[in-house]
């Protein structure tokens, strides 16, 4: 809460509220979505040379090689070790520290990339210029609508022939449902680009292909009658002008309706040549929100509220396969996390101690003696802790917003080696603590069944299993289209349906019923047929 100067408070309590304020109103914690191959990679990288926390270029494409490895999970097991390491970025620019979340390219670890977004304030979402809004980019903007996560865009590869400008905001405002006002404005595209005008800067900005921008290419020119426009640009300039009163017909940027997440702010740019990047970046800092509340069980917390809060939304287990090592990744929601003092566990009651809590920057890791709201501290856990977890300085609620998603790919799982039972549902059981799949039980049945959305997790699974938990088995395909969480309110109802559909009742790894529906068909009739009990798409209801 902001410090009241005409309250008398002990001295070290004003200080520290004075700083907590200070603190959150400066970070940034955000994440890049995107559709594969359309840059985020590469966009990273320069915001990375941006805030100086990177000093070459090309070191995040490590990354890159998790993304073609589309089925080698030998690949994705190495790159695992590295995406500890870019899980989370932190840098500062401009007196601000920013933290940038990465979150997975594969499609089939989008429940990741959901979970991730839970942890951010705000995101950018980069299109590529000559594709527009692809499938991939479609789906994380449903998830960003859905919890209302302010977004800026980056139209990418203008130096590339793309598609039309108008177009392209056309079809953002009509797939993604959401109102555009454009930032900036390129002019020409491909072997014709000549760079951006920045609208709300009201500059014109030359393009150069891969050189660092200068100074002298950034003219100022708050009139677009100035003569000084057909001077740099020739023949494009009367079109700039012409596209200029075109999109006079898009909203002002309204910076409450951006906050809001009905809008997003386009800047054109190439992330390759650097060039837009920059303006993206002071934009964002100036725009883009410091974090606020988290809505908890017990109503939202205020960030600046002086009790500490977080939750974990990441668990990267068994790093070292010789040392059973755990990383929770906290994200902190209110007051200060401090190394050494007490957290309270909420689900367990336990009370945690860390010693050495460890914050990101970039390709490297530090141990912190305290974070504020909106930053990603590295927990090393033994076992206690799970994904979606709450901790806190005592009180006793637990934050929203880590849903399990309802599985797309079904199998059953078969003991290869029985010597090894034990182990194998320990390891089972670590996984699914880890979101890398979902557990089912059958009623009255030893088998279990494992969801994931991507097929690929499999065979993750299997190779995690052998060589982390010395477990053998094999999955075989099962025909479930969805399961899907059942509740009702009346428990007789309930137990009616279950005991007539029993061959298709599981439940999830915390003991809820779960309805495994074969076909869209039957759960739609299902769901007709049975008013009185919810079908949950998702695990959080
Ligand atoms: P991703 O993380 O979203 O999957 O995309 P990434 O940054 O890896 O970029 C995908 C490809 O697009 C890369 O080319 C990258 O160099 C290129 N790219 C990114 N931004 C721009 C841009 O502004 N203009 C142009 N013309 N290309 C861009 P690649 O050939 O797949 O990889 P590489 O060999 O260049 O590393």
């Amino acid at each position: 809460m902001p410090v009241d100067e005409n309250i008398k408070l002990p001295h070290n309590i004003k200080t520290m509220s004075t700083d907590l304020t200070k603190e959150i109103k400066r970070r940034r914690t955000f994440g890049i979505i995107s559709h594969p191959d359309a840059g985020k990679t590469t966009l990273t990288e320069k915001l990375l040379l941006f805030g100086g926390a990177i000093q070459t270029a090309g070191a995040v494409k490590a990354k890159k090689a998790s993304k073609h490895a589309t089925s080698d999970f030998m690949e994705i097991e190495k790159q695992r070790g590295i995406s500890v390491a870019t899980s989370v970025m932190g840098f500062d620019y401009k007196g601000i520290k920013i933290n940038l979340l990465d979150t997975p390219g594969h499609a089939d670890f989008s429940e990741d990339t959901y979970r991730t977004l839970t942890a951010v304030d705000s995101s950018i979402m980069v299109i590529d210029s000559t594709k527009g809004v692809e499938s991939r980019t479609r789906k994380l903007m449903e998830i960003c609508r859905l919890r209302n996560i302010p977004t800026m865009t980056f139209m990418n590869k203008l130096d590339r022939e793309g598609r039309d400008p108008v177009e392209l905001l056309d079809e953002i405002e009509d797939i993604l449902q959401v109102h555009v006002t454009p930032l900036s404005w390129p002019i020409g595209m491909g072997k014709t680009f000549k760079g951006v005008y920045s609208i709300y800067e009201k500059r014109l900005i030359l393009f150069k292909s891969h050189q660092k921008q200068n100074t002298k290419d950034i003219i100022e020119i708050t009139d677009l009658n100035d003569p000084k426009l057909d001077e740099y640009l020739g023949l494009q300039a009367d079109k700039l002008r012409e596209d200029l009163e075109l999109i006079s017909v898009y909203p002002e940027f309204n910076v409450q309706d951006y906050l809001e997440g009905h809008l997003t702010p386009i800047f054109f740019g190439s992330a390759l040549n650097n060039f837009g990047v920059r303006e993206l970046l002071d934009a964002f800092i100036q725009f883009a929100p410091h974090p606020r509340e988290g809505q908890t069980d017990k109503g939202a917390v205020l960030a600046d509220s002086p009790k500490f809060s977080g939750f974990i939304f990441k668990i990267h287990a068994n790093i070292d396969p010789k040392h059973r090592d755990r990383i929770a990744f906290l994200r902190v929601c209110s007051g200060i996390f401090e190394r050494n003092k007490k957290v309270h566990h909420v689900r367990t009651g336990k009370a945690l101690r860390y010693s050495n809590p460890t914050a990101f920057l970039a390709q490297d890791k530090e141990i912190i003696d305290a974070a504020y709201p909106g930053d990603i501290v590295g927990l090393y856990d033994t076992g206690n802790l799970k994904i979606g977890d709450t901790l806190t300085s005592g009180e006793k609620i637990n934050f929203h917003g880590i849903p399990s998603f309802s599985p797309e790919i079904f199998r059953t799982v078969v003991n290869l080696d029985p010597m090894k039972t034990k182990q194998l549902n320990k390891g089972l059981e670590q996984l699914c603590e880890e979101g890398v799949a979902q557990v089912f039980s059958k009623l009255n049945s030893p088998s279990r069944i494992v969801g994931t959305v991507g097929s690929l997790q499999f065979d993750v699974i299997t190779f995690r299993l052998e060589h982390e938990y010395k477990a053998k088995c094999r999955f075989d395909p099962l025909n479930y289209f969805k399961a899907c969480w059942l509740i009702s309110k009346d428990p007789l109802i309930l137990e009616k349906f279950v005991k007539k559909r029993h061959a298709q009742i599981a439940k999830d790894v915390k003991g809820r019923l779960v309805y495994l529906a074969e076909t869209k068909w039957s759960l739609n009739r299902e769901i007709k047929e049975n008013p009185e009990l919810i079908f949950h798409f998702t695990s959080e209801y």
